[in-house]
Order: structure tokens, then sequence, then C-alpha cells
């Protein structure tokens, strides 16, 4: 078996989500918490990936379909465990992650340029979190039809809608991962700085115009009323 397939688990199809933006969710073994990958297409036509996922050969193969993979985004320290496979197998690409992430990133992998500096030059807007300890970054992606994504990934989840089931959806209900957007207590606990200034922090992002979607690392894509949901997080923290 090669280290990539080492690295397949279930996971459902490419969704698009808008236009030039996609979703698969993924699964890791012995862990009951679903996992994102979003795609998004440059205006130059080549791929950034975020949070990669290792997909099968036929999820390889619409992945690829839809442009080449120029950019590999390692979202922040926990979402590293793919990024090896992804970085072998387009070698071309570039790897990026936050500042604050890297040297843990760089424990598994080789890192090109932190997103600070690479993603505002193809036009997406990086907007550091306040009020959570350095850990990851959100990115407003401007998208084919005039509109914008948001992307963030353990700051938000959102597994209410469609909550894990079995033993292990339990386990994460009972730990208070489970519910509407919003951040969970164990992010509460691990990355939460200052209420205050995170509430706030949230509430200027609602002000973004046109976002047309709110895509989360854990949990379904908001696709719409974004700014609204937002809001309700952030109201959400107390
Ligand atoms: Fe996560």
């Amino acid at each position: 078996m090669s280290v990539w397939e080492d690295h397949v688990f279930p996971h459902g199809g490419l969704d698009a989500l808008a236009p030039g933006l996609w979703q698969v969710t993924g699964s890791l073994t012995r862990n009951p918490l679903p996992r994102n990958m979003q795609v998004w297409r440059a205006p130059s036509g080549g791929l950034l990936v975020h949070s990669v996922i290792c997909l099968d050969a036929e999820g390889m193969a619409a992945l690829d379909a839809l442009g080449p993979v120029q950019w590999i985004v390692v979202p922040c320290p926990m979402h590293r465990s793919d990024a090896l496979p992804y970085r072998q197998r387009y070698p071309d690409a570039q790897l990026l992650c936050p500042s604050a992430a890297r040297a843990k990133v760089e424990d598994v992998v080789a890192v090109d340029e932190v997103c600070e500096t690479a993603l505002p030059q193809l036009g997406i807007t990086v907007h550091e979190p306040q009020g959570l300890k350095p850990f990851e970054l959100h990115l407003v992606c401007p998208l084919e039809d005039g509109s914008k994504a948001l992307v963030v990934t353990d700051a938000l989840f959102n597994l209410g809608a469609r909550p894990p089931s079995g033993f292990g959806g339990l386990i994460l209900k009972w730990m208070g991962s489970v519910g509407p957007l919003g951040m969970t207590r164990l992010g509460r606990w691990l990355l939460m700085k200052d209420r205050s200034l995170l509430r706030s922090h949230l509430e200027q992002l609602a002000e973004v115009s046109d976002l047309s979607v709110l895509c989360v690392a854990h949990g379904e894509a908001v696709r719409a009323d974004v700014a609204s949901s937002l809001r309700q997080a952030a109201a959400r923290l107390g």
C-alpha cells in the first residue's frame, strides 16, 4: 500500500458550494469528528487546497479535473496529517501555513511561505483573529460570481444540523462540540484568549460585503444569511 493510500479514509464527493469553491467531507480513524477540505480556484485557474484530505482515485481525478493544484494550505497545527502526501503528490505546488503554525507544521513537512505573505497576492484577504491565541487565520476569498467566501478552521464548528452518529457522536455531544455555528467548549478552553475581542472579531467579519458562503473545518458550510449566522455565533460566546 502506498503512503497516499495509507492516508485515504472514507470521504464524500467534491461538492460545489459556489462558483469556484468546492468542499469534501472526510473522516479519520479513531476520531468521530468529520473534517472538511476546501478547494478554491484562483483567478489564474490554479487551485488552492485548504486543510487537505487524501481522496481515493476517483476523488483525486475529480480534483485534478478542476485545475492544477498550485497552493496547499495547512491552516493550523492540528490539520497537518495529510500535508506531506500532498506535498509529495504535487511537488510544484507551494505549501503555505499561518506564521503562528509554521514551527509545528515544519515538524512534518517543509513550508514554502506563510499565508500572511502569499495569500494576499492571490486576492485573498487574511484576517488575524482577535481574541484567539495565535493558531489559525480567517480567509476571505473572492468567488467567480463576484461574491466572497469566508474560510475558518477550528474557531467555529457547525455540527448541529447533521450531528455525527453513533457512540463517537455521543462523545462529541458530551464534549460540547455539537451545536449550531459557534465556538466549542474545547475551542474556548484551548484557543480563546479574550471573549469580548473574539465577539467583536466575528461581528466585524459579519460586516464583510457580499459573503455568500462560510466554510468551517468541522461541520456544514453556511450558505445562506452568512452575516446573521456570524452575528449569532458572536452572541453565543456570551
Ligand atoms: Fe480541527
